[in-house]
């Protein structure tokens, strides 16, 4: 098994720590040269309209990862000093406990119907029951290489929208994607259904489109660090652990604060989902309807329970390893080697593990010596470096 413990490798230059990739077997000599390699224009305009370019952002690696007992190289591209060195500092302090455990969500994406209709719910749910098993049999039948992949279509409900001001409800289409995101094979099987609902439904379609709310059980992570592992010279580890339970209940009880205690969760899980080209729009907006669902659970929580201080992370994570952008571009195959990612359930874990990282990382910074000095300290070498 490969060591995600690199340590050092801050101090090289970018070309140096790729030959200590290779070194450490994390690359073979060959693969050096893609980082080099621009993405040919022919792909960037299959992705977009009217392209004309191209921004850049730095992709670092996370050092230290351990998830589910698998050492991990872990990319992430980010505008934002201090993300990647916080990251790798929380994955050494999680090394004491073996690092994070993590378990994928039901992975489950839904879409929605909407009709006008005068029937009342009951009456719909009949026409409903009288249609969807032939419906989700044929609409399956299109999708062999989905089904094959053990996923498809699986139910079908309906349900008025009680507080609306006209007549109107909505069927919910729910969909195992495999390993896709899911968001196409969903919008496909809800467009087919407002088109078979035809003439036989009393109402009218008003719209279809994918849900980015995830009906699934969420992604879940958990991490044990012994708390003398917490201190530094300055600060004893249990008072460091005390303290990181009470921010973690600031987060739960205070909406200003939450909102930042996710965004900073958010700075380690989105950076590692942009070198793989996913969707990060729906990864962030299906955590943000789940926080506002289930009243402020602020996605990681800490607790101090005797000797050891545990974190958890609880949040839907919509992602893909199959279809989309990710396969066309030069390095992410490399990436999903590093990360030990074979299918979607594992890069769920992933993304659940380096969540949960990155928010040890800022509040054992804020309850010590300040986001702002360690911010600081990687600005100042930065601009050294920059100014020679
Ligand atoms: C900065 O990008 C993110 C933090 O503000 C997150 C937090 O406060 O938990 C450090």
């Amino acid at each position: 098994m490969l060591e995600s413990r690199l340590p050092g490798l801050h101090r090289l230059g970018s070309q140096e720590r790729l030959s200590r990739l290779v070194e450490a077997g994390w690359l073979q000599p060959e693969e050096v040269a893609l980082f080099g390699l621009e993405c040919p224009g022919t792909t960037l305009e299959n992705l977009s309209e009217n392209v004309i370019g191209r921004i850049d952002l730095p992709v670092g690696v996370a050092t230290n990862v351990v998830v589910n007992g698998v050492p991990r190289l872990v990319p992430m591209a980010i505008e934002e000093p201090s993300v990647v060195a916080a990251c790798s500092n929380a994955a050494r302090l999680a090394l004491a406990g073996g690092g994070v455990r993590a378990v994928a969500g039901e992975r489950l994406i839904a879409a929605q119907v909407l009709v006008a209709t005068d029937w009342d719910e009951p009456l719909v749910r009949q026409f409903l029951a009288g249609m969807e098993p032939s419906f989700i049999a044929a609409s399956n039948a299109q999708h062999p290489r989905l089904t094959a992949a053990g996923g498809g279509l699986r139910s079908v409900k309906y349900s008025a929208l009680s507080n609306s001001p006209q007549p109107l409800g909505v069927f919910e289409l729910l969909c195992h994607p495999g390993d896709a995101m899911g968001a196409n094979a969903v919008n496909d099987f809800a467009e087919h259904f407002a088109a078979t609902l035809g003439s036989g439904f009393p109402g009218q379609v008003q719209g279809a489109i994918v849900s980015n709310h995830a009906p699934g059980r969420p992604a879940t992570a958990t991490v044990r660090i012994p708390v003398s592992n917490l201190g530094s010279q300055s600060y004893a580890g249990a008072a460091v652990a005390e303290r990181i339970e009470t921010l973690s209940h600031w987060a739960q009880v205070d909406v200003m604060r939450r909102a930042t205690h996710v965004k900073g969760i958010l700075n380690g899980l989105l950076a590692v989902a942009n070198t793989l080209y996913q969707d990060t729009r729906a990864l962030a907006s299906t955590l943000w309807s789940h926080l506002a669902h289930e009243g402020g659970t602020p996605v990681v929580t800490w607790q101090c329970e005797d000797e050891t201080l545990v974190g958890r992370f609880s949040g839907p994570l919509v992602c893909g390893t199959v279809g989309g952008t990710g396969p066309a571009m030069p390095l992410t195959a490399i990436f999903y080697r590093w990360l030990g990612v074979h299918s979607a359930a594992d890069l769920e874990e992933v993304l659940a593990a380096v969540g949960l990282l990155q928010n040890l990382a800022a509040l054992r910074a804020i309850v010590t010596e300040g986001i702002q000095r360690g911010h600081m300290r990687l600005h100042a070498r930065k601009s050294e470096e920059a100014n020679g």
